[in-house]
């Protein structure tokens, strides 16, 4: 297949590029990559060395619409495919990869090399951390949080027949927080405003305002106790 030119930076833009002077005299081949049909929202940035747009395999490049909203900030070496729809406020950390065909709301973050694959749903207000895994086919609800580590899965019997027909993303409810270095299994719901402790492994649903630890995941106590959350 043949490569889409390379975009390089350019003062003209129609959007806001980073450091541009200080990276221009520090290095000449520095380059980043927009493929076509992305919309990007005004007062956006993006960082060195990004990919906005690339064509999932079997697409052409500008096949799939890329859409960004306002005042990205899209930081260094992240990548982003292309057929995402993506609100206003959006930021990525460094090496960042955002897979197709996602639907991400306004106010979302995506941590420094977290990977989103495809056919995700991300609501609003959501956080992800550093590190952070999110299968196909999850549903990430309007402010839930996801702590540096995350890996949520999608596969009960990976490499098993079918297995491509059987995923089943994790469901994480409004206002979820998912602490660090959990794993949640294939197709769990973690109930609105539950609290999933550091390290537990969830095998079943979370109920809404749980408090749950240790593998396999069970309930220790309720948010509404801890005082913090009050
Ligand atoms: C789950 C959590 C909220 C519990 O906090 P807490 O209600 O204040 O609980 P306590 O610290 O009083 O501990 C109560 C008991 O649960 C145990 N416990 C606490 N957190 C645990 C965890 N993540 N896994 C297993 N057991 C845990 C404690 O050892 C203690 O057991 P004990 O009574 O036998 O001594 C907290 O420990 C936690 O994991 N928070 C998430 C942290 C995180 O990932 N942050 C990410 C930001 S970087």
């Amino acid at each position: 297949m043949k490569t889409p030119p390379l975009k390089r930076k350019t003062r003209n833009s129609k959007f806001k590029i980073r450091n541009s002077k200080t990276r221009q005299r520090r290095t000449t081949n520095y380059e980043l990559r927009i493929l076509p049909n992305v919309q990007l929202g005004i007062g956006s940035s993006i960082g060195d060395y990004c990919v906005i747009g690339e064509p999932p395999r079997g697409n052409k490049p500008g096949e799939l619409e890329t859409h960004i909203g306002a005042r990205a900030v899209i930081r260094s070496h992240t990548v982003i495919y292309a057929g995402n729809i993506i609100g206003d406020d959006f930021q990525t950390g460094h090496g960042a990869l955002v897979r197709e065909e996602n639907r991400i709301g306004n106010n979302v973050s995506i941590g420094s090399h977290t990977i989103v694959e495809h056919h995700v749903v991300i609501g609003n207000n959501v956080r992800l951390h550093s590190n952070v895994f999110v299968p196909e086919f999850s549903v990430l609800e309007d402010d839930c949080w996801l702590g540096p580590n995350v890996v949520v899965t999608n596969a009960r019997y990976p490499r098993s027949h079918n297995v491509k027909e059987q995923l089943r993303g994790a469901t994480i409810k409004r206002g979820a927080k998912i602490g660090a270095n959990a794993t949640l299994l294939p197709g769990v719901v973690i109930g609105e405003n539950a609290l999933v402790g550091a390290g537990a492994v969830v095998t079943r649903d979370v109920p809404a305002g749980a408090v749950v630890v240790g593998n396999p995941a069970r309930v220790a106590r309720c948010v509404v106790e801890i005082e913090e959350y009050r």
